[in-house]
C-alpha cells in the first residue's frame, strides 16, 4: 500500500490511500498567524484580469480571491494588496495597465472604500499606511510599473516589506514567477499562504497523487507550453487525449497532410521527439476531424487524417473522437484538461470543446476528480454553464502547467512542502 499523507497545520491531517510511499505535505496557512488584529498584511493576489476600456471582462480571479481579502477583513487586519496587470514595459505607467478599474470593482463587490495608490515609491503610501485602521484596504498600483519586480530585486522587496508585518501569497497563478512581490519578499516578513493558494495546491495535489485510472485531456495551441506536462504525465496517466492546434503537430511530425492547418515548427520537432523516444504508447490523436475549407470558416467537413487536402483546415475533432472520448472521460476518476478542442470561438467549431466540457460536467457530479485549467478552456466551461460543476477550476494557467510538471515555483517555496 502507498500513503499519502497531505498534512496542514491548520486543519486535521488528511489521508490520501495510493500506493506505498508516504508523502507529508505542510502548508503554512494564514489560518495559523494569531492575533491577526490591527496587523498591517501585505497580500499578494493575481488580479490579472481582461480589462477592455475600463471595463472588467472576466472576473473569475478576482472573485476566487475575495475569500482571503474577506477573512482578514474579518479578522481587522490592515490590508495592502499588491497585483500585477498584464505585461507593461517596467517603469513605464500607461492606463491600459493600471489597477485602478479593479479598485472600483472591489469598491463595489466588498462595499467598502478601496484606498487606491498610484505610486508606489513616493511618501503617498507610507502616509497612507500609517493612517490605516483596522479593517481597511489599500490597493497599490501595478506591481510590474515597478523595474524592481521582474527582476525579483530585494530593494522593491524590502519597500514593500517594510509598510507590513506578514506578508500572504494568494496569487497562485504568478506562483511560478520569480518576481520580488512573490518570490524574494519572503525573506523580509513572516510569510504565509493565502485561502485560494491552499485550495490550489490542496486540489492541483489530487493529479499528482490521483485516485486511478488519470486521464489527461490537452488541446490548445502551444506545444511548447505544454509538453513538461506531456513528460511528466506520461507514465503516471492511463491515458492522454489530445486534441486542437496542438494535435496538428502530431499529424505533421507523422507525415499526414495537414493543409493550411495551425502548426509551428518548433512544437513538429518537438512532437518528433516524443514519437521517437517512444513516449506515445498512451497518448492518443483524434480519430477523425473537423475542418474547413475557407479562410473564413462557414463551411465544416467531418473527415480522416488521411483526406485532409492542401486548402483544408482543421478546426475541432470530430463526432467519432468526441464519442471515443467520452468513454475515456466516463471510465476515469482523475481527469485533468487543459486546452480546448478545437476553435471553440467558431460556431461550427465548438462542438468537440464544449461536448468534452459537458461530459467532465456530467461525470464531476459521479465518480470523477476533475481539475480544469487555462483562460480558454475555462471560457469553454461558461460557455457550457459548467463551471460550477467542475471540481477544480484553477485561477492558474501557466502556473497549472507548472505546478503539475513539477516545475520550480518561486512563490511557493518556503510555503509548502513535501509535494
Ligand atoms: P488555454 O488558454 O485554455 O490554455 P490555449 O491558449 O492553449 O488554451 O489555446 C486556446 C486557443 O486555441 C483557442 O483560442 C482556440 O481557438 C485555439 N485552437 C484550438 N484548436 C485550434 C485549431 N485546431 N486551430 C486553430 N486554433 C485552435
Ligand atoms: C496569468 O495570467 O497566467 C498570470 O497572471 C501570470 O501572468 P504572466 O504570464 O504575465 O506572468
Ligand atoms: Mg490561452
Amino acid at each position: 500500500m502507498l500513503f499519502v499523507i497531505i498534512f496542514c497545520e491548520f486543519a486535521s491531517p488528511r489521508l490520501v490511500c495510493l500506493g506505498r510511499i508516504i508523502f507529508i505535505m505542510k502548508i503554512k496557512s494564514i489560518k495559523n498567524i494569531k492575533n491577526l488584529a490591527g496587523k498591517r498584511v501585505l497580500l499578494r493576489c493575481d488580479f490579472n484580469v481582461p480589462i477592455k476600456n475600463g471595463r472588467i471582462l472576466d472576473d473569475y480571479k478576482i472573485i476566487k480571491g475575495l475569500e482571503t481579502v474577506e477573512y482578514l477583513l474579518k479578522k481587522k487586519s490592515k490590508v495592502i494588496i499588491v497585483s500585477h496587470l498584464g505585461r507593461p514595459d517596467a517603469a513605464k505607467k500607461n492606463a491600459k495597465h493600471s489597477l485602478l478599474p479593479v479598485a472600483e470593482f472591489l469598491k463595489e463587490k466588498i462595499k467598502r472604500p478601496i484606498n487606491f495608490i498610484n505610486d508606489i515609491s513616493g511618501f503617498q503610501l507610507g502616509t497612507a499606511v500609517s493612517k490605516m485602521k483596522n479593517s481597511e484596504i489599500i490597493l497599490l498600483e501595478n506591481i510590474r510599473f515597478e523595474k524592481g519586480e521582474k527582476e525579483n530585486s530585494a530593494v522593491l522587496a524590502r519597500h514593500l516589506a517594510k509598510l507590513a508585518d506578514v506578508y500572504i501569497n494568494d496569487a497562485f497563478a504568478v506562483s511560478h514567477r520569480a518576481h520580488a512581490s512573490v518570490s524574494v519578499i519572503k525573506k523580509y516578513l513572516p510569510s504565509y499562504a493565502g485561502l485560494l493558494l491552499e485550495k490550489e495546491i490542496l486540489h492541483l495535489g489530487k493529479a499528482l497523487n490521483p485516485a486511478r485510472p488519470l486521464i489527461l485531456i490537452i488541446g490548445g495551441v502551444k506545444l511548447a507550453t505544454k509538453i513538461p506536462l506531456i513528460k511528466k504525465f506520461r507514465k503516471k496517466a492511463h491515458r492522454i487525449l489530445l486534441g486542437g492546434a496542438l494535435a496538428n503537430n502530431f499529424f505533421a511530425a507523422h507525415g499526414y497532410e495537414i493543409g493550411r492547418s495551425l502548426v509551428d515548427k518548433e512544437s513538429v520537432a518537438f512532437a518528433k521527439k516524443i514519437i521517437k523516444k517512444g513516449w506515445y504508447k498512451n497518448i492518443i490523436l483524434p480519430i477523425d476531424l473537423r475542418v474547413s475549407n475557407k479562410k473564413s470558416f462557414w463551411d465544416a467537413h467531418n473527415k480522416k487524417i488521411n483526406e485532409i487536402g492542401k486548402k483544408d483546415y482543421i478546426l475541432d475533432i470530430g463526432n467519432e473522437t468526441v464519442d471515443f472520448y467520452k468513454k475515456y472521460i466516463k471510465g476515469a476518476a482523475t481527469i485533468v484538461w487543459n486546452g480546448p478542442m478545437g476553435m471553440f470561438e467558431e460556431q461550427k467549431f465548438k462542438h468537440g470543446t464544449l461536448s468534452i466540457a459537458r461530459s467532465l460536467a456530467v461525470n464531476s457530479k459521479k465518480s470523477v476528480f476533475s481539475i480544469v485549467g487555462g483562460g480558454e478552456t475555462i471560457e469553454a466551461l461558461k460557455m457550457t454553464k459548467t463551471i460550477n460543476d467542475i471540481n477544480w477550476v484553477s485561477t492558474g494557467g501557466g502556473a497549472m502547467l507548472a505546478f503539475l510538471s513539477k516545475e520550480k515555483m518561486p512563490g511557493i517555496k518556503g510555503l509548502v512542502s513535501g509535494f
